[in-house]
């Protein structure tokens, strides 16, 4: 890490004035020997941010936020010190004084490799008539195309590349706009694409994501690697854009460039898309520190709904009091580009206006697959809750959540207790003394229990009488009743066996077969649950191997319903 002398600060803060810093990006008025003007840290309606050129320093009555020049420019622009210095020191004129470390000076000619490329695709775009009529075709207009610097790149090996001095080719490749063949030949990465640049959150290009032009050009979007300036899981897409341009005091959080660009096109500036990952808690982190209102934007399939699930576990421990977090689904088919395109700026502000709050998602996610009008069901929800309330940061929103919980649980136990019939008395049966009764009462049942059911996972007690059981009737297909409850004369149990093969003698074969079946998908259910919960767990503890992260994809898709 670089060091600077403490002079050079003292110095720099003396030559720059935090007026010349802030008045750019903040609209400033005159108050007394002060100057104020809207909070860019907080969302607010009057002004309770002040700048004051003699102590050099802001500050927010809203939100407390207060610092130097430097700091400003550290929290507005997302720098750290030593860039945020340097930005400053240019301003001034000023020499940085720094300890060699050339790691700062690899990023900035990174970035001047990164523009230039993108004022190259943007001028390739111009001559290529197909893409542009691509773009009009979508429905994107060229002062759009322009804002987000849309380009093309070139069907070429060497598009990029030649535009570039042979002393830049380290460079270009480490930028990620190169790549190589096993035998080492360099060549352009992006070819025959269209090019959306993306920005890191002070606007500068850091990286690529680039779009098939044709329909049978694979993959359909093709994005930079990790690269020093690029860090999928700290960077959106357009949230320089977003921070531009919105009057909203919330922003929505979409999947793909075309839906930005498109919600951009139709009047509704304030989005920002992951960038073909997961929403991280860095991603939610920035986007709290300009809004107060995070709208997650999901396709209406299944894929959308396993992403919004996903969005969700990372969005719990991030949840502030004064802050929000809801779920926009669309209708299955459609994602934000479609919509707004077909149905416009209104329709799509009218389903905004519809997003899902956290709570009411939470709840509604954890009860899936859970019969919640029954006592196991609310038992089961109950359970199922309480880990994601822990979640929760301590504060007033966890505690709403959990009396939430507790009433919606508590609430059903007595109703349904009240009326507790014969036959609930049955179902409520621990789930071994169900199976072991079906199965002494019609021994052939033991056909049906699925392999993939491991009843060991559950720790039941007296699972190994079920595992003695399926034995013998392994063993002795044609088995009777009685004649296998003889098998466990000399068991304590052996007294119990008896009324339980009666247990069921009111239904038919049919009607037994049936229930066991019900019984089995149950705890099917139950069991790959129990895994996908565990997996999940360590996935947000310690993360996930590659083949974990399968099993996780697999138990996902698989799951019984
Ligand atoms: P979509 O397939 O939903 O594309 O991928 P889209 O944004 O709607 O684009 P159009 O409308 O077909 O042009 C959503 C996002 O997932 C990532 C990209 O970031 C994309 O914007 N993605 C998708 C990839 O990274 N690679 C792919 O092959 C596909
Ligand atoms: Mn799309």
């Amino acid at each position: 890490m670089a060091s600077i002398p403490n002079e050079f600060i003292d110095d720099l803060i003396n030559r720059v004035d935090i007026y010349d810093v802030i008045s750019p990006r903040v609209s400033l008025k005159k108050a007394g020997k002060d100057y104020s003007g809207l909070c860019p840290f907080h969302n607010e309606n009057s002004p309770s941010f002040t700048v004051s050129q003699q102590k050099q320093f802001f500050h927010c009555f809203g939100c407390g936020k207060n610092g130097s020049a430097i700091g400003f420019l550290m929290e507005y622009e997302g720098l750290d010190f030593v860039d945020a210095v340097k930005d400053l020191a240019q301003m001034a004129g000023m020499e940085v004084p720094l300890a060699k470390s050339n790691k700062p000076k690899i990023s900035r000619n990174l970035y001047a490799i990164t523009e230039k490329a993108a004022r190259i695709f943007q001028h390739q775009l111009k001559d290529n008539e197909p893409t542009i009529s691509y773009l009009k075709k979508r429905g994107i207009s060229g002062q759009t195309a322009q804002t987000f610097q849309i380009g093309y790149a070139k069907d070429a090996w060497d598009g990029i590349m030649k535009r570039f001095d042979f002393q830049e080719h380290d460079l270009l490749a480490q930028a990620g706009l190169t790549t190589h063949n096993d035998s080492g030949k360099v060549y352009d990465k992006f070819r025959h694409r269209l090019m959306f640049p993306i920005h890191d959150r002070r606007g500068r290009v850091i990286a690529f994501g680039g779009r098939a032009i044709e329909p049978d050009q694979k993959p359909k979007y093709l994005n930079s690697p990790e690269t020093p300036l690029f860090h999928k899981g700290n960077e959106l897409y357009a949230f320089h854009l977003a921070r531009k341009h919105s009057d909203d005091n919330f922003i929505l959080v979409v999947e793909g460039y075309m839906d930005v660009v498109a919600l951009f096109e139709n009047g509704v500036k304030n989005a920002v898309a992951t960038l073909g990952t997961a929403t991280s808690a860095q991603h939610i982190q920035n986007l709290f520190k300009v809004w107060d209102k995070i709208i997650f934007c999901f396709d209406g399939d299944r894929a959308g709904k396993q992403a919004a699930a996903k969005a969700l576990e990372t969005a719990l421990p991030q949840y502030l009091d004064h802050k929000t977090i809801s779920f926009l689904f669309l209708p299955d088919g459609q994602d934000p580009d479609s919509y707004i395109f077909e149905k416009g700026e209104q329709a799509f502000r009218e389903l905004c206006d519809q997003a899902k709050p956290l709570s009411e998602f939470l709840i509604e996610h954890i009860s899936t697959g859970i019969a919640t009008d029954t006592i196991d069901g609310q038992a089961q929800l109950f359970h199922k809750a309480q880990e994601p309330l822990n979640r929760l940061p301590k504060g007033a929103f966890r505690q709403m959540m959990t009396n939430k919980i507790e009433s919606l649980t508590q609430h059903q136990f007595k109703k349904q207790a009240q009326a507790k019939t014969k036959r609930q008395q049955e179902s409520s049966q621990s789930p071994v003394k169900k199976i072991i009764s079906l199965l002494v009462n019609l021994p052939t049942l033991h056909k049906l229990i699925p392999e993939a059911l491991d009843l060991h996972a559950f720790q039941f007690k007296g699972v190994e009488i079920i595992d003695r059981i399926v034995e013998i009737c392994q063993s002795q297909p044609h088995i009777s009743t009685a004649a296998l409850i003889e098998h466990f004369r000399n068991d304590s149990f052996f007294q119990h066996l008896a009324p339980l093969s009666k247990h069921y003698d009111h239904l038919d074969n049919d009607q037994k077969t049936l229930e066991f079946k019900d019984l089995m998908n149950h705890l099917l259910k139950k069991a790959q649950q129990k895994e996908i919960d565990a997996l999940r767990e360590k996935q947000m503890q310690s993360g996930l191997t590659i083949e974990e992260k399968q099993q996780l994809v697999n138990l996902l898709t698989t799951k019984v319903n």
